[in-house]
């Protein structure tokens, strides 16, 4: 079953929309309910997302007993779980990982199958297993598999080669039991990976974590029952907001930490759009066109590469030339020749793209290759003459909630539209039901 988004371009976009809670904060949050033992994890702001009917379809697989309504969300983890999860599930998104460290720290044992998601370039979780087997996991490759076994993990110190997100979020809870101290070094600092530790601190794990990329976790016994909050997601933030200056419209975005999405606003300051900050929110002031600005993704406090694609799509609309340096992804450009179909033009020179900024996009049907590359040809086609058909929209929906309903309420002339027969099983389903 397949769905593309029709888009009627030229649109500003006006009015006012709330940030979904972060993706990437709930997921990690809700492979930790593995931790508990007979308890619940009560979770607020929970986005209604593939991905999070995926984890969730996921940890009852493993035997978490879940009720989702309106945002809410309850997992009960039972006494006993099983450790060997569903290839079907953890190959259609490669945070799936996520659950490996806390079912190797909770029944010492844990089959994974290698993960899926985005097709953006190789995506090993060599620094999961590395980390694992530093504190006394066994890890064996087994027909595509992972099969780890520990009998007690141990507390250690570990040095990431790279920051990463996902190994950092799969240790700290693997560290959580571990016997002793635990000390991560070089990790990840996004403000999911903070969500993350106040949600275990909350359920009583003993960590400390300032923001410098070293994490202190003295191992505990057991976690309790908790009720916790997610934070807002900055990336469907951002999307908004750009959504906005593409289309030369007046919106606000609230539900926003703007600490978080600093190093965008600094580059549409330079880029000289008009908006202003408050509290929790941006309002976002019509401009007429950008100016050319380059940046490069990094691992946060840098440029987040989940939305490399979505302001390459604005500076393509640019008055001069635009570098965008991938720093993050080895190759995060599919959107690229999508976008020059509807006539911008960019080029790439290994992981480094030139946007040559055009004075107008024009309609045309594009492919969706992933997530963030199917939010950036929305944008390209909001601001676009004539009509957009962004073929395989099922990307978006698993990162942005509702986003043809958000669109329609900025006054977007947007919609999903099947592109094979209708069924029950279909995206629409997970739309309106819950999981
Ligand atoms: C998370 C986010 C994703 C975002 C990414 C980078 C979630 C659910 N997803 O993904 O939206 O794009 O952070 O901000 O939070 N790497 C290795 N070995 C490893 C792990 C990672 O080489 O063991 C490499 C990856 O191939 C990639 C880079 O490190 O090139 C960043 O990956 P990582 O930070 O782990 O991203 P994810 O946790 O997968």
């Amino acid at each position: 079953m397949d769905y593309k988004m029709k888009i009627a371009g030229g649109i500003p976009l006006h009015g006012k929309i709330e940030a979904q809670g972060a993706k990437n904060a709930a997921l990690p949050v809700m492979a930790a309910s593995l931790l508990l033992k007979d308890a619940t994890l009560r979770i607020h702001k929970v986005p209604r997302l593939h991905d999070v009917i995926t984890m969730a379809d996921l940890l009852r697989d493993l035997g978490a007993d879940i009720f989702y309504e309106k945002g809410e969300m309850s997992i009960s983890i039972p006494e006993e779980l099983s450790w060997e999860t569903p290839a079907n599930l953890v190959r259609k998104m490669r945070a799936s990982s996520l659950v490996l460290g806390p079912l190797l720290a909770r029944c010492g044992r844990a089959i994974l199958p290698l993960p899926g998601g985005c097709s953006i370039g190789s995506r090993p979780i060599d620094l999961h297993l590395k980390g694992l087997s530093r504190m006394g996991a066994t890890i064996d490759l087994v027909h595509g598999a992972v099969h780890a076994t520990a009998n007690g993990l141990k507390g250690c110190r570990i040095y990431l080669d790279f920051p990463s997100v996902g190994a950092t979020e799969n240790l700290l809870m693997a560290a959580v039991f571990a016997q002793g101290e635990t000390v991560l070094e070089n990790t990840a600092r996004e403000p999911e990976i903070t969500n993350l530790v106040q949600t275990l601190k909350a359920m009583g794990a003993i960590i400390e974590e300032d923001g410098t990329g070293v994490i202190r976790i003295q191992g505990v016994d057991e976690l309790h029952g908790e009720e916790i909050t997610v934070i807002p997601d900055r990336i469907e933030a951002c999307t908004y907001i750009l959504a906005a200056i593409i289309t030369g419209g007046e919106v606000e975005v609230t539900n926003i930490i703007p600490q978080h999405i600093d190093s965008l606003l600094a580059k549409l300051e330079e880029a000289g759009a008009n908006f202003t900050v408050e509290q929790d929110r941006v309002l976002v002031h019509p401009v007429k066109r950008l100016k050319a600005v380059s940046l490069k993704t990094l691992p946060y406090p840098g440029f987040p590469t989940d939305l490399q694609p979505q302001v390459m799509a604005t500076l393509s609309l640019a008055e001069g030339a635009s570098v965008i340096q991938e720093g993050v992804f080895q190759s995060r450009f599919l959107h690229v020749s999508e976008l020059n179909k509807m006539g911008a033009k960019i080029e790439l020179q290994g992981n480094t793209a030139v946007v040559t900024g055009v004075e107008q996009l024009i309609g045309a049907d594009v492919n969706a290759t992933d997530l963030r590359a199917g939010a950036a040809l929305i944008l390209a086609g909001l601001a676009a003459k004539d009509e957009t058909s962004v073929f395989h929209i099922g990307h978006v929906w698993r990162g942005y909630e509702d986003m043809d309903i958000k669109l329609q309420q900025l006054g977007g002339r947007v919609e999903v539209i099947p592109t094979e027969p209708l069924s029950t099983k279909v995206n629409g389903a997970v739309r309106k039901e819950e999981a």
